[in-house]
């Protein structure tokens, strides 16, 4: 098929000149693709600060809150923070949507030519879009509990959420959604924008090294809540705080709330 016949076919040979549109949304898609993956990673690794303990979760929640720095927590903050993100999510979800098949007959004939051509990348492509599609739904519920109530954030109340309201199913789904997701978009970005260089087979074993570690870390932090929700279900709704925190995090909380102790006394 020539070039000149494609051209024809896409509409294009009628424009008067050519747009650079089609390669801005583009940039956009991956850039929004590229911060979300980043902010994934981080909240992967602050939420899995429950491995470490109630009281290293207790406490990244609070730095979040600005309890450490504002002399109170502000829960709102981690709205504002949500919103934040939510707002990268939805131009990130509009932009993709250009590529989603538009009716059943398009993706028949794309599930036909991935099948015919046995291409590894448009099967990854594809698996893309089923997980895409997932998280419009997963990520919006989870958007909203986060925007909603976010002084409900914390060792035990994100347990009791975990398990006593039954939500580990929606974040196991989830997890295996965005895991998936994320790894595909950020080999896809390295291929797309050859950046940084590597070739194909490294990039490939590099995304499955990556989603294999972030689900066995996720699965860690679920399981960890799983068991502070069953552990907890009696005394369901009472919130966490420590008895005393590490001397160097001590001296950065507000005035009276934790007995100031002496720091020899954490020296070993
Ligand atoms: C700023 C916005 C966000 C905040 C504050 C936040 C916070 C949290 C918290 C505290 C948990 C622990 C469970 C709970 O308390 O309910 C959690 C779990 C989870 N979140 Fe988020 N989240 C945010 C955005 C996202 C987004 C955009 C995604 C992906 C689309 C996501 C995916 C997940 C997954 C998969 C889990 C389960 C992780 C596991 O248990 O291994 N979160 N999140």
């Amino acid at each position: 098929m020539s070039t000149s016949f494609l051209i024809v076919q896409s509409g294009l040979a009628e424009r008067l000149r050519k747009s650079r549109w089609p390669a801005r949304l583009d940039l956009l898609q991956s850039g929004t693709g590229l911060l979300l993956a980043i902010f994934m990673w981080g909240h992967m690794f602050f939420v899995a600060s429950i491995l470490l303990g109630e009281t290293a979760m207790w406490s990244i929640t609070r730095m979040f809150e600005g309890y450490f720095f504002l002399g109170d927590a502000h829960p709102r903050l981690v709205s504002g923070a949500a919103a934040g993100v939510l707002l990268l999510f939805v131009l990130h979800a509009l932009l993709a949507l250009r590529k989603f098949p538009a009716s059943y007959r398009q993706y028949h004939i794309l599930r036909a030519h991935i099948k015919a051509m046995r291409h590894e990348d448009s099967r990854l492509w594809i698996w893309q879009v089923y997980t895409g599609f997932a998280l419009f739904f997963l990520a919006s519920a989870h958007f909203y509990q986060m925007l909603a109530w976010p002084q409900n954030i914390g060792p035990y109340a994100s347990a009791d959420r975990v398990w006593s309201d039954g939500l580990w199913p929606f974040y196991l789904l989830m997890l295996l959604a965005v895991e998936v997701h994320g790894g595909i978009g950020l080999y896809r970005l390295a291929v797309k924008w050859n950046w940084p260089g590597l070739s194909r087979n490294f990039l490939k074993r590099l995304k499955w090294g990556l989603t294999g570690f972030f689900l066995v870390l996720g699965l860690m932090t679920l399981g960890t809540y799983m068991k502070i929700g069953f552990e907890h279900q009696a005394r369901y709704g009472e919130r966490y705080r420590p008895a005393e925190l590490p001397a160097w995090l001590e001296r950065l909380a507000p005035e009276g709330d934790f007995p100031r102790r002496d720091p020899k006394e954490d020296a070993p």
